[in-house]
């Protein structure tokens, strides 16, 4: 549910001065023939998350964008919150993939603003485990996917996207330790528009490549900055250490204790022992 008191109405050609981002600076010329034909920009909302389950629960079309300026309420993994004020990016993706191409969405979300990061600034972004985008290992880029299956068949998965764009993580003690952004990181003003096109466009060419997961997939694998770490794993109640050892084709890590054993972690917290 989103709390009305929060959500503005959508915009259809405002051009939002805060942050520059609009349904029409976003779709204008993107040349994508599905991953954001529509863009539903809100200028402040609880959470995109929300708002695009609904609208896929109506049958939106595929590749579909909720995109917010600024989220009230930002859902992160792990039941967590999302600090997105304006500035930032804050978008979800509805899609209705093949029940057998679930597992690849974080792969192709995270290589995607990678690659969208890369195109617009000099960064270096680093994949952490499962789907964290870092940068001088701060996490500027958090990647949430959730849908609906029924009789292994998808009725829905919506991918969310947040970039810190513009935030000052030095402002916000409850994350200054550990998160950055693409303006503090560079030392310029990085443009949103910028970074949601290029994002788009990326997320359509891998997404109309999944057939190929393993590509897709050796490609996060390569980018991950865990594999060959010592780490702590934090997996709902445990905390497990040992050696990031590899990644299977399903997105699962897997981890070398010090017994020698193996375990298979299918979504967990990931941090580096050795810094
Ligand atoms: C994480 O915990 O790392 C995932 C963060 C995902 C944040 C994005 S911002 C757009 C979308 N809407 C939300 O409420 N969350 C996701």
């Amino acid at each position: 549910m989103v709390s009305s008191e929060y959500e503005m109405k959508p915009e259809d050609n405002l051009e939002m001065l805060e942050n520059d981002l609009s349904s029409v600076s976003i779709t204008d010329n993107l040349g994508t023939s599905l991953i954001g034909r529509k863009v539903i920009y809100y200028p402040r909302l609880a959470s995109t998350m929300a708002v695009a389950r609904r609208e896929a629960q109506r049958g939106a079309a595929e590749g579909t964008v909720i995109i917010a300026g600024e989220q009230t309420a930002g859902k992160g993994r792990m039941r967590r919150t999302w600090l997105s004020p304006g500035g930032n990016i804050a978008l979800s993706i509805i899609l209705y993939p093949g029940v057998s191409s679930l597992p690849y969405l974080i792969m192709l979300a995270s290589l995607a603003a990678v690659h969208s990061i890369e195109a617009v600034t000099d960064l270096k972004p680093q994949i952490k485990w499962p789907n964290d985008i870092l940068i001088n290992e701060k996490k500027v880029c958090g990647i949430l996917t959730e849908g609906l299956v029924r009789k292994d068949r998808v009725i829905y998965a919506t991918v969310g996207i947040g970039i810190n764009v513009s935030l000052r993580a030095a402002d916000f003690p409850e994350v200054s330790a550990m998160a950055t952004s693409l303006n503090d990181e560079s030392g310029r003003s990085v443009s949103c528009v910028d970074v949601v096109r290029h994002l788009l466009v990326e997320i359509e060419r891998l997404y109309l490549n999944l057939a190929d997961g393993e590509s897709i997939y050796e490609a996060w694998r390569d980018r991950l900055v865990t594999l060959g770490k010592r780490v702590y794993v934090e997996s709902g109640s445990n905390r497990l250490e040992g050696m990031a050892e590899s990644v299977d084709r399903s997105g699962a890590l897997q981890l070398r204790q010090a017994d020698g054993s193996l375990t298979r972690i299918i979504a967990g917290d990931v941090t580096l022992r050795d810094k």
